[in-house]
């Protein structure tokens, strides 16, 4: 017998965000591997199963991503229920690829879930819209991230998909804001494009500043531990509206931006 890996997406970190779906899969598996960014009492939906800890990772992450694959098929060979929970959605910077061909590869079916990704509970927090009518008819994800190791920071196809869309979301770039706004204001986007920055989407904990691409490695170092993601466009120019406290700093740069 093989049993079926469910990649599931968690959503972004409130456990609430998590689908029927996903809710009803974690009661009925027999193991879950879960990533470091998944909320505790997600995982205790999980009542059932075996719970492993798949976050925490040591050695090269090429080493790291092949030891998950080989776990996850050889799971498979012993439970007919085997839930892979990831972070936000499994198919966006969740490195599902991999996991896939490996399964399939070994003749494992694989179902996937969809969660709700960062870009979605930052845009809710930050009570923006991604598009609006006459401001925003395109929306990017993007990241500089080639692996754990290295970053692209210069000018290749992040950076100018970022600057195409309307609004562009980008994740895992928090560690880089000053050569990520470097970047994209080197390639022409003025330094006066409202951006902000949210960490820990979603959650009770979550922390929002919002400034604009001059100043964004001073917003991303105001911000603590946890997963960031960075939102860049016009739609953010009126974000003091919908969303909650903004420090001084802040709020004088909005209004030197709408003065
Ligand atoms: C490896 S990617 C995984 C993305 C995930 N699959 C998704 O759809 O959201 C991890 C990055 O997602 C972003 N991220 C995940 N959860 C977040 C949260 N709650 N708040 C802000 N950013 C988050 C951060 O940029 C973080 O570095």
């Amino acid at each position: 017998m093989t049993g079926t890996v469910y990649l599931v997406g968690a959503g972004p970190g409130a456990p609430d965000l998590l689908t029927l779906r996903a809710a009803r899969l974690l009661e009925r598996a027999e193991v879950v591997f879960y990533d470091a960014l998944v909320h505790p009492d997600t995982i205790a939906l999980a009542v059932n199963a075996h719970r492993v800890d798949v976050g925490k990772r040591s050695g090269s992450r090429a080493t790291a991503q092949r030891f998950i694959n080989k776990r996850l098929i050889d799971a498979a060979h012993k439970y007919a229920v085997v839930v892979r929970l990831k972070g936000g959605d499994p198919m966006l910077f969740g490195r599902a690829r991999e996991e896939i061909d490996a399964l399939q590869q070994a003749g494992v079916t694989v179902e996937i879930v969809p969660g709700i990704t960062a870009a979605l509970g930052a845009s809710a927090d930050l009570g923006v819209s991604l598009t609006e009518r006459g401001i925003s008819r395109s929306v990017t994800f993007v990241t500089p991230r080639i692996s754990n190791e290295s970053a692209d920071t210069r000018a290749s196809n992040w950076a100018l998909a970022a600057l195409a869309a309307d609004t562009a979301v980008i994740y895992m770039a928090r560690g880089q804001a000053a050569a990520v706004a470097a970047t994209l204001i080197a390639l022409g986007k003025p330094a006066h494009t409202p951006v902000a920055v949210v960490e820990n989407a979603s959650r009770t904990d979550a922390v929002k500043r919002i400034g604009v691409l001059g100043n964004l490695p001073a917003l991303a170092a105001q911000l603590g531990g946890g997963p960031a993601i960075i939102v860049m466009g016009e739609v953010l120019r009126n974000a003091t509206k919908t969303s909650g406290a903004i420090d001084a700093i802040v709020a004088t740069t909005l209004s030197s931006l709408q003065g």
